[in-house]
């Protein structure tokens, strides 16, 4: 474990659930709230990650082994980690974060079958033993989560899987909250308009963080 007093904040889902959109406007009420606040994504958010992010996510690469795509995704998080997660935390700060560790855990782990425990001991490796202190997931119907990804014009290769791989997502992602070790999960309906999916966030991060 490291020395950490700052809070981590992890935005977790499927696709098309407005992560990102929620993580900008939490940014703002928390810095309006006097906190320094330091937002970055996964795979990416240093320059030597986004050039990984390149790699494992390129709809060019469909010949990507699933081994290779569990490596690169922790090489992705090994770096960003050391680089700026790690000093944030230990400055302070609060840290959002578009995905982490638990993206492994269903994507790789529970969807494509590598096995959660496995998963955990890498990303437990990359993250040098740091879970958030609060994992806030955005959950929504498939079929909604995708036609917002295809009106976006945005896919990239992971989008571009079979339905079912997206409900085994769904799925997987809402056994491990359920499951809720050390409490720090929190399930948001991504459905309801960005207003309302504002308000639940606000309502859970204001109470966890003075
Ligand atoms: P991105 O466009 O950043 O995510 P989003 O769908 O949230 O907008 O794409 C990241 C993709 O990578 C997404 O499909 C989930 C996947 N992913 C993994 O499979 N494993 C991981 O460890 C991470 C961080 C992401």
């Amino acid at each position: 474990m490291t020395n950490k007093k700052g809070q981590l904040i992890t935005f977790e889902g499927g696709e098309g659930g407005g992560k990102t959109t929620q993580i900008v406007r939490l940014r703002d009420s928390l810095t309006k709230a006097g906190h320094d606040v330091v937002v970055l994504r996964e795979p990416g958010g240093t320059v030597i990650s986004e050039q990984i992010r390149e790699v494992v996510l390129s709809s060019k690469n469909v010949g990507i082994a699933f081994t290779t795509e569990v490596l690169l995704f922790q090489a992705a998080r090994a770096q960003i980690y050391r680089e700026i997660v790690l000093p944030s935390l230990k400055a302070g700060k609060v840290v959002l974060m578009d995905r982490s560790r638990d993206s492994s855990v269903v994507y790789q782990g529970i969807v494509r079958g590598f096995g959660e425990k496995m998963i955990e001991d890498l990303n437990d490796i990359s993250t040098n033993k740091t879970t958030p202190d609060l994992t806030l997931l955005l959950d929504l119907p498939v079929e909604i989560g995708l036609q917002r990804r295809v009106e976006s014009g945005k896919m990239d290769r992971l989008d571009m899987e079979a339905v079912d791989f997206h409900h085994q997502v769904r799925k997987g992602y809402l056994k491990i909250a359920k499951e809720n070790k050390k409490k720090r999960w929190h399930i948001i309906d991504a459905s309801q308009s960005l207003e309302k999916v504002e308000e639940d966030i606000w309502d859970i991060v204001s109470k966890k963080i003075k």
